[in-house]
C-alpha cells in the first residue's frame, strides 16, 4: 500500500517589492523557492514606488513561477492548491500575484486561497522550526511592526502595532536622512559598527508607556533635526554616531514593548510559547541580541525563522495555504485583493498616521 503524498501547494508573494514564488509541501519541505528582489530598480526613489512594482511583478512572475515548478520537479498536475497574497499590501502587486493564482486555479482546476499576507510571516515559524501553538510573534519589516500572540490558525490576538511608521521604514527614511542608500536597514546597521550611540541623546517614543503600540515618527523628526545641525553633507563619523545612536534607540523601544508584549501573553497563557522575531528587520544583530536577552530572562525559547523566510518570500504564502487547506478552507474565484486586510479583526483600531492594518 501507498500512503497519500504530502499536500504540495504553489505559493505566490507579490505585495510589496518581492515577487516570489515557492512549492512547499505538507511535510514542511520547500521544494523550491524563487525570490526576486526589486531593490535594484526602487534605489534611485530612495523608497518603493508602488506603479513600478505593479510593473515589475507583471513581468517577472510567471518566469518565476515556471522555474519554481521546474526547481521543484512537477508539473500544475502535481499541486493540491495554488495560492496568492490576497493582502494587506500595494494593490497593483497584491492584484498581479491574485490573478495569476486565480488564472492557474482556473486552468488547472485546483483550489485556490487567498492568504493574509501577515499569516503567511505569523505561520512561518511553523514551517521553518515546526513550532506549537501558542507563540508570541514580533514581526517587524519595512511595513509592518505588530507584536501577535499566534493561538492556532485563524487565531491572532494583536498585542501591539505600530501607529504610524514600520519600524523598517524608520530604518529606511533614518538612512536617506543620512545619505546611506536604500534599503536603509542593513546600510545603518554596517555604518552603526563605528558609530558611539551616546554622541546623540534621540528620544526614545513610547518607552515605558502602557501597552504594546510602537510609534517611529518622532524619532525620525529627531534625527532630521540632529542632521540639520551638522556639516552637509554629514561626515563619515556624524554618520557613524547617527546611525549607532538610531539604531540602540530602536532597539530599546523594541525590547521594552516585547517585554510588555510577553507580560500580557503571559495572562493569556501561563506556561508555554517562544519569543519568535520575523520580518526583514528580524536581521538586525542589535535588535537580534536586545530580545534574546529578553527572552532568557522570560525564560522563554527564542525562535529566528531563517532570514530568507523572514522576508517576503513565496514558501511562507503556500505553508500558510496549506495550514488553512488542511482545515478544509479555500477562497472563491470572486476574492477581491485586500490593501488593508487586519489578522485581529477584534483589535482596537490603532490611531495614527500610517497605520497599516
Ligand atoms: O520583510 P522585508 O524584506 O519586506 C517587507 O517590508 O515586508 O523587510 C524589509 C525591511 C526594510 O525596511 C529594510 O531596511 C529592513 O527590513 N532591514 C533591516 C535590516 N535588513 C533589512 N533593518 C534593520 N537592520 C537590518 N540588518
Ligand atoms: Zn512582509
Amino acid at each position: 500500500m501507498t500512503l497519500p503524498r504530502p499536500l504540495r501547494v504553489l505559493g505566490i508573494e507579490t505585495s510589496c517589492d518581492e515577487t516570489a514564488a515557492a512549492i512547499v509541501d505538507g511535510d514542511r519541505r520547500i521544494l523550491a523557492d524563487r525570490v526576486l528582489s526589486q531593490t535594484g530598480i526602487h534605489t534611485p526613489y530612495g523608497g518603493i514606488v508602488p506603479e513600478i512594482a505593479a510593473r515589475a511583478h507583471l513581468d517577472h512572475l510567471d518566469g518565476l513561477i515556471r522555474d519554481a515548478l521546474a526547481e521543484a520537479g512537477v508539473g500544475l498536475a502535481d499541486l493540491d492548491a495554488v495560492a496568492a497574497t490576497g493582502g494587506p499590501g500595494l494593490i497593483g502587486g497584491v492584484m498581479v500575484g491574485v490573478m495569476a493564482a486565480k488564472g492557474i486555479a482556473l486552468a488547472a482546476r485546483l483550489p485556490f486561497l487567498a492568504v493574509n499576507h501577515l499569516e503567511g510571516h505569523a505561520l512561518s515559524p511553523r514551517l521553518s522550526h515546526g513550532l506549537d501553538f501558542p507563540y508570541l510573534l514580533l514581526l517587524v519589516s519595512g511595513g509592518h511592526t505588530q507584536l501577535l500572540a499566534v493561538e492556532g490558525v485563524g487565531r491572532y490576538a494583536r498585542l501591539g502595532t505600530t501607529i504610524d511608521d514600520a519600524a523598517g521604514e524608520a530604518f529606511d527614511k533614518t538612512a536617506k536622512l543620512l545619505g546611506l542608500p536604500y534599503p536603509g536597514g542593513p546600510a545603518i546597521e554596517q555604518a552603526a559598527r563605528d558609530g558611539d550611540p551616546a554622541r546623540f541623546a534621540l528620544p526614545r517614543p513610547m518607552l515605558g508607556r502602557p501597552g504594546c503600540d510602537f510609534s517611529f515618527s518622532g524619532l525620525k523628526t529627531a534625527v532630521r533635526q540632529a542632521v540639520a545641525g551638522l556639516a552637509t553633507p554629514p561626515t563619515a563619523r556624524d554618520v557613524a554616531d547617527m546611525a549607532a545612536a538610531f539604531q540602540a534607540t530602536v532597539a530599546a523601544v523594541v525590547a521594552d514593548r516585547c517585554r510588555r508584549a510577553a507580560a500580557l501573553f503571559r495572562q493569556r497563557h501561563p506556561t508555554g510559547g517562544a519569543l519568535v522575531v520575523a520580518g526583514g528587520v528580524a536581521a538586525n544583530g542589535a535588535i537580534r541580541t536586545a530580545l534574546e536577552r529578553i527572552a532568557a530572562d522570560l525564560g522563554m525559547p527564542f525562535v529566528a525563522p531563517p532570514h530568507r523566510l523572514c522576508t517576503d518570500n513565496g514558501a511562507m504564502i503556500a505553508w500558510a495555504a496549506i495550514e488553512r487547506f488542511r482545515l478544509g478552507q479555500q477562497d472563491g474565484l470572486d476574492f477581491a485583493p485586500r490593501p488593508r486586510w487586519p489578522l485581529d479583526p477584534t483589535a482596537p483600531k490603532a490611531i495614527g498616521a500610517g497605520v497599516k492594518a
